[in-house]
């Protein structure tokens, strides 16, 4: 299920990716999955999720690989008809600063907005990256959606929780 073969309004700076597939996952790409997210489920970036959990959402997960090897993944989470969340972005080390993570964040607003989702929402520790897409800071505690929170119970970090929370309408 290759989505895109090279997004067509995204500029890569490093001219010789030209072997990029943006795909929505299937459960034969957990494993992959799951190996590119290691160290940051270590580091505590970003939360570890089962193989069941990815299983169970994996509709939800927008991937790409470049020469046929995973190197970045996103999961539009939806909860309820206002809000959806992005998680889990990543890209691998080699492949940053060419904006795959940009075109993998749009994705999901396109994606959020085919569903007819009003907000998007994101916790994270590069509040930056978020700003440069047009996102917003807002306070963690006017979260509107308690399901949220229920995953922070699970993470390293918890109860001291530094990462910012930005928001964009759709
Ligand atoms: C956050 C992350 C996914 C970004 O991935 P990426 O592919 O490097 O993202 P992009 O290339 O689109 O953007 C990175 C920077 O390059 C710049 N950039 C991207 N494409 C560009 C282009 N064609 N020309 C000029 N600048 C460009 C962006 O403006 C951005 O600048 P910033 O550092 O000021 O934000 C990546 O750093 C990562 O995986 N980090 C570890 C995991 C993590 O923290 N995930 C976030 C959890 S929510």
């Amino acid at each position: 299920m290759i989505l895109t073969i090279l997004s067509p309004n995204f500029c890569l700076r490093r001219e010789y990716i030209n072997n990029i597939e943006y795909f929505k996952p299937t459960l034969k790409d957990i494993n992959d999955m799951q190996k590119l997210v290691k160290p940051y489920i270590e580091d505590g970036t970003i939360l570890h999720r089962s193989n069941d959990e990815i299983a169970t959402t994996i509709r939800s997960y927008t991937s790409v690989k470049i020469d046929n090897i995973l190197c970045g993944f996103v999961a539009l989470h939806i909860h309820s008809q206002e809000l959806a969340e992005i998680r889990s972005l990543i890209v691998d080390k080699t492949n940053r600063n060419h904006g795959i993570g940009t075109t993998l964040v749009n994705m999901c607003l396109k994606e959020a907005k085919q569903y007819n989702v009003k907000k998007v929402l994101t916790l994270t520790y590069k509040e930056q990256f978020f700003l440069n897409l047009n996102f917003d800071i807002i306070q963690k505690e006017t979260i509107p959606e308690h399901k949220i929170w229920a995953d922070c119970i699970k993470c390293k970090h918890f109860p001291i929780c530094n990462e910012i929370a930005l928001i964009k309408k759709v």
